[in-house]
């Protein structure tokens, strides 16, 4: 009789039960998987001959069988290497070398040699499906565990079965030995922020400080332009410092990405931190937006919910940069492949960093340029057109002057700061919901929470009518004038809140 365990598989970020039916018959000797197995379930079949053997199990090469695998659906393209425990109890199953019972339960996990098991990635996501479809059991790798107990947090079911080898989950299913139920105490899990970088060690830049407590507490995306040395990359990095703390709801969301791209920490496996992504300016396309085959998350959904930071911005390909626009506008990224096309999320807030020029001083009150006009125009090139204006707020970060640098260090700079926006955050969550950041809002949104008095109306009239404001830039206005009116707690946004607004907007060349 063909046996039937039950499995699940990971595609980018969807999940989906998967059927491992097993035949075992006797004849010419044969060992098949079909069902669109990638290479590593291909090797599976070494790994799981050797497994069974060590256990103390007929190993599926010492007889003359003819073992047929089939992994269902069978047009779904399967990858990775956790189907090794549930192909090695369909093989004991069907060859009558053990007899349970396989309803509700689903089993992940990848075999060494010895019979131990290893883990696997995207265990989160695996669970949730579990969860979400009433699966009573899942049975997966011991070091897992913490990871899948994340999901059910307080509830029980499904069961959270960590288990050590082959020998143990078998001996478990026939009833010969009892798994304690693992359990976890959220608190142990969250990470310690490490604040080495706060606001008070950053001298002066007072509008540049203010403009990043902009930009965190509504999620909007900001510019910072400077001379060499100015202190930009150093605000930049500072930032996580003010920024507000994630949600249990949004820590699961960005846990379920860094846990299918092999990421998460095996001790702590719960991202409890906003995510600070800094790639390098020599970044691919596929690593910035996400790609590869198979196709794993990139840059801008690991930096989901958080914030990407691309320091000397204009280094960046151009290709990479415009490959920023769709994702910066719809807050995910779709990935095409043949057979599907594959959503990963991408809301993240973007800071990027700049020289005003090549040597780092046009229009510098102290020094002077030295680069050829054609320089400077092919390197402002990419400061300017569609992408930056989807960046809302963009400031000049000036030299600082000696009195200021060595002006005393302020207490407690970032926590207060961070205080505020934590503050502004609950505000917008209430108004605006499941959207929750004022950068997100949608057009219905804007107009209805961003409602301006008539001088109000007239200046953005004027500069809409000259030219010096898109349709976009308009929207974006209103939204940064919205956190600026929140951090003041105000429900109206004033004159004063636009008038701000505006002025990180309007850029001067
Ligand atoms: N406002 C400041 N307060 C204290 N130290 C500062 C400040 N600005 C710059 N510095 C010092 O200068 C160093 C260089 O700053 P940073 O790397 O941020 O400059 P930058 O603007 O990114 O320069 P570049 O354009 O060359 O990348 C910092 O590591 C820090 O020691
Ligand atoms: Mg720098």
């Amino acid at each position: 009789m063909p046996s039937k365990i039950f499995s699940a598989a990971i595609t980018g970020l969807d999940t989906q039960i998967i059927e491992v039916e097993t035949d075992v018959s006797y004849g010419l000797r044969y060992f098949n998987i079909v069902g669109l197995p990638d290479k590593a379930i291909e090797e599976s079949k070494e790994r799981v001959g050797a497994a069974i053997k060590s256990s103390g199990f007929k190993s599926p090469y010492s007889q003359s069988q003819r073992i047929l695998i089939n992994l269902a659906p069978a047009d779904l393209k399967k990858e990775g290497s956790l189907y090794d425990l549930p192909i090695a109890l369909g093989y004991l199953s069907a060859s009558n070398q053990t007899r349970f019972n396989p309803q509700d339960k689903i089993f992940v996990g990848e075999l060494a040699l010895d019979g131990k098991l290893r883990p696997v990635k995207g265990v989160l996501s695996l669970t949730l499906l579990a969860k979400e479809k009433g699966w009573k059991e899942i049975i997966l790798p011991k070091t897992n565990a913490p990871e899948a107990a994340l999901a059910i947090n307080k509830e029980t079911i499904p069961k959270i079965i960590g288990v050590e080898s082959l020998k143990e989950t078998v001996n478990y299913l026939e009833g010969k030995t009892q798994i304690s139920l693992f359990k976890i105490n959220l608190q142990d899990f969250l990470e310690k922020p490490n604040y080495s970088l706060d606001f008070c060690w950053i001298k002066g830049q007072e509008s540049s400080k203010r403009a990043l407590e902009i930009a965190a507490a509504g999620g909007h995306n900001l510019l910072m332009q400077g001379p060499p040395g100015a202190g930009k990359s150093l605000l930049a990095r500072s930032l996580p410092s003010i920024l507000p703390n994630l949600s249990f709801e949004e820590s699961l969301e960005v846990t379920k990405i860094y846990s299918v791209a092999g990421f998460l920490p095996k001790e702590k496996p719960l991202i409890s931190l906003r995510p600070f992504r800094s790639p390098h300016h020599t970044t691919s396309e596929a690593a910035l937006i996400g790609g590869g085959n198979p196709p794993k998350p990139g840059e801008i959904t690991l930096a989901h919910r958080g914030v990407l930071f691309l320091d000397e911005f204009p280094e960046f390909h151009r290709d990479v940069l415009e490959s920023l626009r769709q994702p910066l506008e719809e807050g995910e990224i779709i990935i095409l492949r043949a057979r599907h096309r594959l959503t990963f999320p991408a809301r993240f807030s973007l800071i990027a960093a700049a020289n005003p020029c090549p040597c780092g001083y046009y229009k510098d009150p102290q020094k002077d340029c030295q680069c050829q006009p054609s320089q400077i125009a092919k390197y402002r090139r990419k400061l300017s057109g569609p992408l930056i204006d989807r960046i809302d707020i963009s400031i000049e970060v000036p030299q600082l002057k000696f009195e200021k640098l060595t002006s005393p260090d302020i207490k407690n700079y970032s926590s207060k700061i961070r205080e505020k926006i934590e503050k502004t955050r609950q505000i917008q969550k209430q108004r605006v919901g499941h959207t929750y950041t004022n950068s997100e809002m949608s057009l219905p949104q804007i107009k209805k929470y961003c409602q301006i008095g008539p001088k109000s109306q007239s200046i953005l009239r004027q500069f809409v009518n000259s030219g010096k404001l898109s349709a976009r830039g308009y929207h974006r206005v209103l939204k940064i004038a919205r956190t600026i009116a929140d951090l003041d707690e105000s429900e109206n946004i004033d004159y004063n809140h636009l008038t701000e607004a505006l002025m990180y907007r309007i850029r001067e060349d």
